[in-house]
């Protein structure tokens, strides 16, 4: 897999003391909160398994997996529920997790979701965040780097369901997507 690789943009190291650092930012603010995690299905599988594991609080883990409708690009960003919630999220402190933020739509309609089934609170961590890529006003509340335009597998991200096992975070040979 490495050798697929044009560029290593984020080592391994990087990440683990990147995820160390959020891990101990986040425990500080939800201290005594007993938040409600949830992982955005399959990117942010792998950042969420470090990052809760580095906290040092209680924290209730879910999952919601999430697709777009047809083209993302279409601006209502309506996304289809795949797999939806096992657990009530009212008047919980929610955190949602997720790999890369680059549109912004999957997670602002999460967001507005959320705030329709009356959580306490909703906050956003993000390993990734691509500001260039922005369709809608979205901030995530902690990020953990900035990337540029370019598209990124590993952690978490793939390449036609590939790369996701990868502990670095890296940019593809063109060879390899233009053999697809
Ligand atoms: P939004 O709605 O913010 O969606 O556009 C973010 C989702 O898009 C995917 N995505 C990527 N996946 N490399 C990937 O492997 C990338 O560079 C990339 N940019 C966006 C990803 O699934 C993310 O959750
Ligand atoms: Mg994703």
């Amino acid at each position: 897999m490495r050798n697929d690789m044009e560029e290593i943009l984020i080592s391994e190291e990087e990440i683990q003391e990147k995820v160390q650092e959020l891990a101990a930012q986040l425990s500080e603010e939800y201290k005594d909160r007993f938040p409600l995690v949830i992982g955005v299905l399959k990117g942010a599988l792998p950042f969420m398994a470090d990052l809760v594991k580095r906290m040092d609080i209680h924290v209730e883990l879910d999952f919601m997996d999430v697709s777009s409708y047809g083209n993302s690009t279409v601006s209502s960003g309506e996304v289809k529920i795949v797999k939806d919630l096992n657990t009530s999220m009212e008047g919980r402190d929610v955190l949602i997790v997720e790999d890369i933020i680059d549109s912004g739509l999957t997670l602002n309609y999460l967001v507005e979701l959320f705030k329709h089934r009356k959580a306490n609170s909703i906050k956003i961590v993000t390993l990734l965040d691509k500001p260039t890529g922005r369709k809608v006003d979205l901030k995530p509340d902690t990020a953990g780097f900035i990337v540029p335009d370019a598209f990124v597998v590993g952690y978490g991200l793939d390449f036609a369901e590939r790369y996701r096992n990868l502990p670095f975070i890296g940019v593809l040979k063109p060879e390899i997507y233009q053999n697809q």
